[in-house]
Order: structure tokens, then C-alpha cells, then sequence
């Protein structure tokens, strides 16, 4: 089965940038979430994103209106029957995967591929609360999505060869890299980085330096593009509490335990750019 159009469930900064990808790919898309104002924000930062490519030059007016006539909006889970492949890209929270994945599997037709943009829950514990496990797989993508090359490709115990293989055309029609992890903790991405995170912020903990200095040290010294306490507040603070608790739950590992300091930074409500503080202060 071609795969010509596709669904993005959840509208917020990963989804609405899979979905943007994609219709510049030449896909339809359905751009899902609960409510029409979030889908009209993501469709907003699509509209603003596309503006800044077409005033650089790098797509032309044609385009930027193709990109946007391709997608439409969907508040149904069961518009999943219209559509050869489902990312899903909704909070990170097992009970609402469940939900939406029994929705899913309900939904969709026999074949569909349901993939999950999940950066740490196991795909294989997703694919389970369908009938379908064969066809569920993790399609990680990376922040911001339309700058970042990488998917990482998660198979799940049950991901069929097929689906695999389907899923890394499909990444590559999208102009992004594949990448082939299996379903472990933090696959390789989360892994690696989120240690490198929560090590950063323990350096400001234990008074080695301050984050300004930090985020030099890695900038001007690893060639990072951004510091890792700079990249902590844009990802989200509570996003990388997250992590690092699946980690250390995961792998029972104390290496994992996430610092104190990130804990009662989340405690505050002070989660990063989206909050307005974090390491750094965005007011
Ligand atoms: N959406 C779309 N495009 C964006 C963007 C966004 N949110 N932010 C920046 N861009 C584009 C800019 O328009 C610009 O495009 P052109 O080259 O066409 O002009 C380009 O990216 C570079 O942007 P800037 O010049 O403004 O700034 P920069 O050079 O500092 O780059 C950055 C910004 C790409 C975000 C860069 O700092 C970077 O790569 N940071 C690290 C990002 C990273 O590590 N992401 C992974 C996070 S982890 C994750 O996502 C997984 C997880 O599970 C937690």
C-alpha cells in the first residue's frame, strides 16, 4: 500500500512540525488534536514557519501554498479510517497512548501503520494495547522537526520486517535520515543525551560552575550548537525529568538518578522556554 496520506495526532510543537514536513513532502495530512484552537495554533506556527522559508528564498509562493492546502484538520480519532499511516505525537503519558491507540487500532484499516513520535515510553508496551503489534513502530523525530535530519526508527518486540522497511521510505520521502535503534530505554538519542543533560545541571548543583560557563565549556569546546542546560530549557525541564525517570526506572540503574536540582526546578513550574524560566529567564 502506497502511502499517499497520513495522520499527525497532537498538534503541539512535534506534531505540528511532522505534519508541516510531511505536507512538504507532497502528502495529505489530517493534523489531529482535541480541541480546534490547538490545532489552530500548530496550523499558525506551520503558517509562520513556511512564511520564513518563502521570505529566504528556499520555497517558492507555490509551495508554501501547496504545503498548507495539504493539510486539514481532524478533532475524530476515527477520521484514522481515511489514512495509510497514523504518527502519533500526543503527551507523554502511557494512559493517553492507551487511549489513543485503542482508538486507533479501532479506527484504522487492516495494514495501517500506527507509529509513535514517543522519546522514551517502549514501543513494544504501546504496541500491545492494539491488535496490531506488528504494525506499530517508533518514528522519533527531533526538535525542531523541520531542521533536524534524524528519525530514529524503534522497533518494538513485535515490528514486522515490513512495517521497518515501509517506515524508513517513508522517512526518507520525507527528507530525513533514518535511523534503526531497538526498543531499550531512551533508545540511543535519549540515552546518550539526557545523561549529558542531567550531568550538566548536577555541575551546577555541586557549585562546579555556573550554567552560562556550562553551556560554554560545550559550545566552545565540543562544538555543540547549544549548550546543554540552553537545550535542557528548550526541550522542557519536565520533559527531561521525564526521561531521565524512565531511564532509571528502566535500567534500575543509579548512573540514571536524575538531580535534585532539576526535580525542584520542575516542582517550581519552572520548566524551560515554554514556562518563561528555566536555567535562563525568557520574560
Ligand atoms: N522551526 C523551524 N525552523 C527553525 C526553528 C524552528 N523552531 N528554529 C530554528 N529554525 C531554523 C532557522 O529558520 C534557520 O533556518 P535557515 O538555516 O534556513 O536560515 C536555522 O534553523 C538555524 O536557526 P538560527 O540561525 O535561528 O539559530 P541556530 O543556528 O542557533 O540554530 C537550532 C537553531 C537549529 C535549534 C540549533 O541551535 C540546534 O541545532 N540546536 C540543538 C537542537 C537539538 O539538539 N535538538 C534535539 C533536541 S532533543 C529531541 O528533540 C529529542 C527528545 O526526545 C528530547
Amino acid at each position: 500500500m502506497e502511502i499517499k496520506k497520513i495522520m499527525v495526532v497532537g498538534a503541539g510543537q512535534m506534531g505540528s512540525g511532522i505534519a508541516q514536513v510531511a505536507a512538504q513532502s507532497g502528502l495529505q495530512v489530517l493534523l489531529n488534536d482535541m480541541k480546534p484552537e490547538f490545532i489552530d495554533k500548530g496550523m499558525a506556527g506551520i503558517a509562520k514557519n513556511l512564511g520564513r522559508a518563502l521570505e529566504k528564498g528556499k520555497i517558492s509562493a507555490d509551495q508554501q501554498q501547496a504545503a498548507l492546502a495539504s493539510i486539514s484538520p481532524s478533532t475524530r480519532l476515527a477520521d484514522a479510517a481515511s489514512v495509510d499511516l497514523v504518527i502519533e505525537a500526543a503527551t507523554e503519558n502511557m494512559d493517553i497512548k492507551a487511549q489513543i491507540f485503542r482508538a486507533l487500532d479501532e479506527a484504522a484499516g487492516p495494514g495501517v501503520i500506527l507509529a509513535t513520535n514517543t522519546s522514551s515510553l517502549p514501543i513494544t508496551e504501546v504496541a500491545a494495547f492494539t491488535r496490531r503489534p506488528e504494525l506499530v513502530i517508533g518514528m522519533h523525530f527531533m526538535n525542531p522537526v523541520p531542521v533536524m535530519p534524524l528519525v530514529e526508527v524503534i522497533r518494538g518486540i513485535a515490528t514486522s520486517d515490513e512495517t521497518y522497511t515501509r517506515v524508513r521510505a517513508l522517512s526518507l520521502a520525507m527528507g530525513k535520515t533514518p535511523v534503526e535503534v531497538n526498543d531499550f530505554p531512551g533508545f540511543v538519542s535519549n540515552r546518550v543525551l539526557m545523561p549529558m543533560i542531567n550531568e550538566a545541571i548536577y555541575c551546577i548543583y555541586e557549585g562546579v560552575a555556573t550554567a552560562e560557563s556550562i553551556d560554554q565549556v560545550m559550545k566552545l569546546g565540543m562544538n555543540h550548537p547549544m549548550g546543554p542546560l540552553t537545550l535542557a530549557d528548550f526541550i522542557g525541564l519536565d520533559t527531561c525529568l521525564a526521561i531521565m525517570e524512565v531511564l532509571h526506572e528502566g535500567f534500575g540503574d543509579s548512573k540514571y538518578r536524575p538531580c535534585p536540582l532539576l526535580r525542584k526546578m520542575v516542582k517550581a513550574g519552572w520548566l524551560g522556554r515554554k514556562s518563561g524560566k528555566g536555567f535562563y529567564d525568557y520574560a
